[in-house]
């Protein structure tokens, strides 16, 4: 048994187009870990992230989630571990309501009505949006819309948390308002995002992608001390640590 909860083993993928976009990806995330992906536009954040639940399939290598590689037959049981967040709110909202779309994947569990009921609710009071349960979900701004999204997410209990650039679009006051969130989320998170001040306020561990191989991997302090490694993968430093 592998101490830990999500690995990924020599992970490479090539989409159909002949693009390398991940090359012999190897790392391993314990429970309850808070873990930012960064790296420049087009190094392989998001096609990671993609592999995470099983959307995409590694063309080499693995995934493993608690110990089980994913494949057509643990697929389902990933996806309920696993909960990914999509970098635009609009893929994951479609039902007339904020209730419905958040009820959903419980509804589509086969849990009871009541089940969902208290579900839908809780990841609602969860993300502080349940003033909104009776909008139409198009309806809302990006930070409700991002709020509502996590709230889908949660609803199904998963254990890993998996978010696509969860502050882009918004404004600083809800950019604030979800990092809260997601510091007082108690799950495994993993986080791609070009947000550095976010990535070095939410996670205690950085991995560095470049050219879709991970170049680096290690505490906030370290990664954002080494000037040489953000150099060579175009990357800046957190605002908050830029001296003019
Ligand atoms: N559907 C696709 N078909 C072919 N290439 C793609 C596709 N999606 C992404 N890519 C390429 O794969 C690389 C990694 O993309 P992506 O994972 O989206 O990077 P990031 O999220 O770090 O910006 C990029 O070079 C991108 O152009
Ligand atoms: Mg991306």
């Amino acid at each position: 048994m592998s101490h830990f909860q999500l690995q990924a083993q020599e992970l490479s993928f090539t989409y159909p187009d002949g693009h390398q976009a991940l090359q012999s990806v190897s790392f391993g995330i314990c429970q309850g870990e808070s873990v930012g992906i960064i790296g420049r536009n087009g190094a392989g954040k998001s096609t990671l992230l993609l592999h995470l639940n099983g959307i995409l399939r590694a063309t080499a290598g693995e995934v493993r989630v608690e110990d089980a590689a994913i494949s057509t037959e643990t697929v389902a049981q990933v996806r309920r571990t696993v909960g990914l967040i999509f970098q635009d709110s609009d893929d994951q909202l479609f039902m007339p309501t904020v209730f419905d779309d958040v009820a959903f994947g419980p509804t589509n569990m086969g849990l009871s009505l009541q089940e969902v009921r208290s579900r839908a609710e809780a990841a609602l009071a969860t993300v502080g949006v349940s003033h909104l349960a009776d909008r139409l979900p198009y309806r809302l701004s990006g930070g409700e819309k991002r709020a509502v999204a996590i709230a889908g997410v949660l609803a199904m209990s998963p254990s890993v948390l998996v978010m696509d650039e969860p502050s882009d679009g918004l404004d600083p006051a809800a950019r604030r308002r979800l990092i809260n969130l997601l510091k007082g989320l108690d799950y495994t998170k993993i986080i791609a995002s070009h947000d550095l001040d976010l990535v070095e306020d939410v996670c205690s561990r950085v991995l560095v992608m470049h050219h879709g191989r991970l170049e680096a991997d290690g505490p906030p302090d370290v990664i954002f001390a080494d000037k040489v490694l953000l150099d060579r993968c175009h990357l800046e430093l957190p605002l908050s640590r830029q001296r003019l």
